[in-house]
């Protein structure tokens, strides 16, 4: 039987990981590390199959679809520690480009629960990662995942009507809440906006008017700019005139939501709005990158000398470093590490800190004084 990403999930996957689980933790042990390094046997279990994994999650790519001419689909099968996720969740990419591991995060679209999971990317002009996958990403490579995390989901009681608003490769996680509405059978009432250029860049074409074939109720309203005219706050308030009824998400670039934001406040809309960003906030650093500084990392005594204003992140890639990361906007927290010293400024709050032994999130962080990291 062909396998789609909707087909329901198999049993097998539970049991499996009910027995790996264990192993894992039990190769953990001290006890059991003094003799055996779980690294070692990670090695050997990869060369038996690529998929096998006491600790990662793996997944082959199944399937590539091309979902517009900057779009593509990959579908995947994961192996057996993959513990599902809800609608609207991300995961961790993690791909070796030129020798280097680079990681970066990208929303799941296909539905929760389905046998297969699927991420869909968007080419960006000049992106690494992007660019790496569309061309170099096939079927039958394996990568490694995270888990599935991030709070912009659906809760598990569903109000009685709904607003889904999204424009570009924002469409993703909302692609993923539409697939999981229609399977649970949600009487509701749902109105799904979309904007994009022109119908050529419409994502999931074809899933899209499966969907609404599937689900009369869908109230599906597609806006394209090129045709129609660049959609505003106006235009959302004589689309959908009952905004302040309706529970809403939201996703898309970041001066759509911005102004759909400014609408909320300016609306005085009690509804709750809910989004996610895939770019970081940009603001003006709070205080003024002065003299040189240096940044130092505890455990190797390395280091490197700055006195820009972007991210630490950024600034130790710059260097030579690879300090570990995923989102690169302050959400999945792979980056953070124990501040031991120093004047650092959240690039997002504007918060400045000297407190000794402080948890600081690299991408959104940048130094003000002399640092030390514990990494
Ligand atoms: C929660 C979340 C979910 C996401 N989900 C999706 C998804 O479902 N689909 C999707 O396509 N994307 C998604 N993203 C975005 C994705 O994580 C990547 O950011 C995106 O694919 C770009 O990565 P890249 O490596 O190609 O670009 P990067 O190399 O990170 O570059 C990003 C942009 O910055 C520019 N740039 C890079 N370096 C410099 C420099 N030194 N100076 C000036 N400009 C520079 C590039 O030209 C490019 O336009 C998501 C992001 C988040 C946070
Ligand atoms: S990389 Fe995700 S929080 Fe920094």
């Amino acid at each position: 039987m062909p396998h789609t990403i909707d087909s329901p999930s198999p049993r097998s996957p539970g049991w499996v990981q009910s027995l790996t689980a264990p192993v894992a933790r039990a190769l953990r042990h001290p006890w059991v590390e003094s003799i055996v390094r779980l690294s070692a046997v990670e090695d050997s279990l990869q060369a038996l199959h690529p998929l096998m994994s006491l600790t990662e999650v793996r997944v082959r790519v199944v399937k590539v679809v091309d979902e517009t001419a900057l779009t593509k689909t990959f579908v995947l099968q994961p192996n057996a520690l993959w513990a599902g996720a809800q609608a609207g969740q991300f995961v961790r990419v993690r791909h070796e480009i030129d020798g280097r591991r680079v990681e970066r995060v990208y929303s799941l679209s296909s539905r929760p629960g389905a046998q297969r999971i699927a991420f869909t990317v968007k080419r960006q002009s000049g992106g690494q990662v992007s660019n790496h996958l569309h061309n170099h990403l096939k079927v039958g490579d394996v990568l490694t995942i995270s888990q599935a995390m991030g709070e912009f989901v659906l809760p598990s009681e569903l109000p009685a009507k709904m607003l889904l608003l999204s424009a570009g490769s924002g469409i993703t996680p909302v692609m993923a809440m539409l697939r999981s509405l229609q399977a649970q059978g949600y009487r509701g009432d749902v109105a799904f906006v979309h904007v994009c250029r022109a119908l050529d860049d419409l994502i999931f074409a074809r899933s899209l008017k499966d969907l609404a074939a599937r689900w009369p109720a869908l109230r599906l309203v597609l806006h394209f700019d090129e045709s129609e005219g660049r959609f505003t706050p106006d235009t959302l308030q004589h689309l959908v005139p009952d905004l302040n009824e309706r529970s809403t998400w939201l996703c898309g670039p970041s001066g759509l939501m911005d102004a759909v934001h400014q609408l909320w406040v300016d609306l005085d809309i009690a509804a709750p709005l809910q989004s996610e960003r895939f770019v970081a906030f940009t603001r003006l650093p709070a205080t003024a990158p002065g003299t040189p500084v240096q940044v130092r990392f505890l455990a190797s005594q390395k280091g490197f000398a700055t006195q820009g204003s972007e991210p630490l992140l950024v600034q130790a890639e710059q260097a030579g470093f690879g300090p570990k990361h995923g989102c690169r906007i302050g959400i999945c927290r792979s980056c953070q590490c124990v501040k031991a010293s120093g004047t650092v400024e959240n690039l997002q709050t504007g918060e400045v800190s000297s407190a000794p032994n402080e948890l600081i999130r690299l991408c959104i962080t940048a130094a003000r004084s002399d640092v030390t990291l514990d990494l």
